[in-house]
């Protein structure tokens, strides 16, 4: 028997709504086709904005965006990306595909897309390959309410008011394609860049440090070691994939395949608990955060499409990683301060796919639906202490679970069982409530690989759920073989 505690009337840390924070890149069709249509496009759109991906995203609470990359991001130089759109530059997208980076959607159409979104803008600035003027520059150009040159440049362009920007990162991966740095290395080169990122009307600048990947604490170490004093985030980036040279189909695979990825998603809780170890020491009372600013599933690229693109199909595998991770993110709260999935639309664990005028929901979508009553509420204390879910001589627990309270006093708790075959029996004492009002929703279905498609775009969407039952403050719920379900009490 599954077995958990929830003090329903404790008190824990805040879940940064940040956390349900996405990232969107200038690669294959995330932002032209995704997002960007232009103004004359039959598409419905506001200022060539699509108002179906909009509408989705407000639908999810979207709380911040990061752009423009990613390895796009060392890349890309922001003053291509302003001015009349007929007459910005092309330039080649070295990292995705060599195609032609068209720039028409460049500072005002993101902001503006924020604005849309009604989100905190999270931009991440070029040192791979930029300057610090072109960087502090940029800062002035968005921030600086006066009379500068580059304010004014902006007022020509349309818009008068400073922007509020507050998350800004200091280059992408400089391990690896922002710069192939080492450490010791990056560690100056962003002490240099940060003295120049600055707010020009004034306000706190949360400036996020290009952190390490997966399990390089060394990185860690390091950058806070010689730089903690300089930031406000370190960033870190993991994927849940088999392997990166053969990372399998996103759709076609057996029990091994969703056994293996949910292992690897489950494997965030080890690193976010070292590398926040190492910080602990540097910064004991968690001021930095740890941004995961990039995470998600990575498989290979649908069949028929360029595979420079990164465009996969999303299933109810990738619901149960989107899930137990963001329940991960919950348990390391007072250190994860904000995290990014990958990426929003058309590329790697997307939120929507397009199709011409046409988008769906993924199934990751509808778990950041359900989800979205944890933004910004009570972390609640809880002790879970699952069954294990073998399979092939391993073992990951079969359930995971997380609970939190928000302003008005209403309880959300949200789990999952993670066997594809077994359904989970589980006991949940509630210390701390009275009498009671449940109700449930369940995703769901019949297969471990089924997903929505532009054929059968409703085969994976939220049921109501009510195979529970409550009395003093017990709780007796049979969750489905892989499943998310959702109980709000009140
Ligand atoms: O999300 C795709 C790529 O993965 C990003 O551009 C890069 O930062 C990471 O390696």
């Amino acid at each position: 028997m599954n077995r958990l505690t929830i003090h329903t009337d404790g008190n824990g840390p805040t879940i940064n709504r940040h956390i349900y924070g996405h990232f969107a890149e200038h690669l294959g069709r995330c932002f032209y086709d995704g997002i960007w249509v232009g103004e004359d496009s039959p598409i419905p759109n506001t200022r060539g904005i699509r108002d179906d991906v909009v509408a989705a995203l407000r639908h999810i609470n979207i709380p911040n965006l990061r752009w423009p990359g990613g390895c796009f991001a060392d890349d890309y130089h922001w003053r291509d990306g302003i001015g009349p759109r007929e007459e910005r530059p092309g330039r080649v997208n070295t990292h995705w595909g060599n195609v032609i980076e068209t720039n028409h959607f460049g500072t005002h159409e993101f902001l503006d897309l924020c604005e849309q979104l009604d989100c905190e803008p999270y931009i991440c600035g070029n040192v791979g390959s930029g300057t610090v003027q072109e960087m502090r520059d940029w800062l002035e150009y968005l921030t600086f309410a006066g009379d500068s040159t580059l304010a004014d440049a902006r007022r020509q362009n349309g818009r008068d008011d400073p922007w509020p920007i507050t998350y800004w990162g200091i280059g992408n991966e400089n391990w690896g394609c922002g710069g192939n740095m080492r450490a010791e290395f990056y560690a100056d080169v962003y002490r240099r860049y940060a003295t120049y990122c600055r707010h020009f009307d004034g306000r706190k600048l949360y400036r996020i440090a290009g952190g390490p990947h997966n399990a390089d604490y060394h990185w860690t170490d390091v950058l806070m070691r010689e730089a903690a004093a300089f930031m406000d985030g370190l960033s870190l980036h993991y994927y849940s994939m088999i392997q990166w040279d053969s990372k399998g189909s996103a759709t076609d695979f057996d029990e091994s395949g969703w056994f293996t990825i949910l292992k690897k998603a489950l494997y965030m809780d080890t690193i976010i608990g070292q590398h926040s170890a190492i910080m602990d020491r540097y910064d004991p009372d968690r001021r930095v955060g740890l941004v995961v600013d990039e995470w998600g599933t990575w498989y290979d690229a649908e069949p028929g499409t360029n595979p420079a693109f990164l465009y996969q199909q999303n299933t109810l595998r990738d619901a149960l990683v989107a899930a137990v991770t963001l329940h991960i993110f919950h348990k390391h709260c007072e250190r994860v301060h904000m995290a990014n999935i990958a990426q929003t639309v058309n590329v790697l664990q997307a939120m929507v796919l397009t199709q011409g005028e046409h988008m769906i929901l993924t199934p990751t979508y509808h778990v950041f639906e359900m989800f979205k009553g944890h933004q910004n509420a009570t972390r609640l204390p809880i002790l879970v202490e699952p069954e294990d879910y073998v399979f092939d001589n391993d073992a990951i627990p079969q359930i995971s679970a997380s609970a939190s309270r928000n302003a008005a006093g209403e309880i959300l708790v949200t789990f999952c069982n993670t066997s594809p075959n077994q359904p989970a029996d589980l006991t949940c004492n509630l210390h701390g409530t009275g009498a009671l009002n449940v109700t449930g929703r369940i995703l769901t279905a019949e297969s471990m690989n089924a997903r929505n498609t532009f054929e059968s775009p409703e085969a994976v969407e939220p049921k109501p759920f009510d195979r529970f039952s409550i009395c003093n403050g017990h709780l007796a719920i049979t969750l489905p073989a892989m499943s998310v379900v959702a109980l709000t009490l009140t």
